[in-house]
């Protein structure tokens, strides 16, 4: 597996998509979904790639002037717990705070308690709830708001 993260390529958003379709199975995101995500100022995609397999974890993010957010994220499960998570959110908030922005958000589903732990570990803390904001198996699934200020610097594995 290759340590650098980079920049995603218009003619990888086909495997993207199907890795999105693993780590997302109830509300997976077409490549036309990425066009329209990635066509917004700010926008950009970013990942960590082995070269057996490709693709193995992914960024979407939109830095604004203040505030950068999380568009998605996600990891292979054959990839997981090896630090691509908290790596990918460690090069957003350099690439955020090189842009002045100042914190950065995200939103995750409330009973995703391996995303939820992701985010406690480096810094993320609880601002607020979105009720049924997520379609999941049984209907829908709240939404938390977590934000990471950016005036100190993330750990990177
Ligand atoms: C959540 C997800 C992105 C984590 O990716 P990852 O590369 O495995 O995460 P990391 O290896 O960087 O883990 C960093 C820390 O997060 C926490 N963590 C990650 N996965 C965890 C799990 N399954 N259970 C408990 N804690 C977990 C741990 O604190 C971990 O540190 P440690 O391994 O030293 O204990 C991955 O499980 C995934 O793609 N899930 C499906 C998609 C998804 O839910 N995305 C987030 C939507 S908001």
């Amino acid at each position: 597996m290759s340590g650098e993260l980079r920049l995603l390529l218009r003619s990888e958003l086909g495997a993207l998509a199907k890795l999105h379709a693993q780590c997302f199975p109830v509300d997976p995101w077409t490549v036309r979904d990425f066009m329209e995500l990635l066509a917004i100022r700010g926008a950009s995609g970013h990942l960590a790639t082995s070269p057996d397999t490709g693709i193995v974890a992914f960024i979407l993010d939109l830095i604004g002037p203040d505030d950068a957010e999380i568009l998605t994220i996600g990891v292979a499960p054959g990839a997981r717990r090896r630090g691509l998570a908290r790596a990918l959110i460690a090069d957003l908030s350099k690439r955020a705070r090189q842009r002045g922005a100042r914190r950065v958000l995200l939103e995750v589903a409330a009973d995703n308690k391996a995303a939820i732990s992701l985010y406690s570990s480096v810094g993320f803390i609880l601002l607020g709830e979105r009720p049924g904001y997520y379609k999941s198996p049984s209907g829908r699934a709240d939404a938390l708001i977590f934000g990471l200020s950016l005036s100190r610097e993330v750990d990177h594995p």
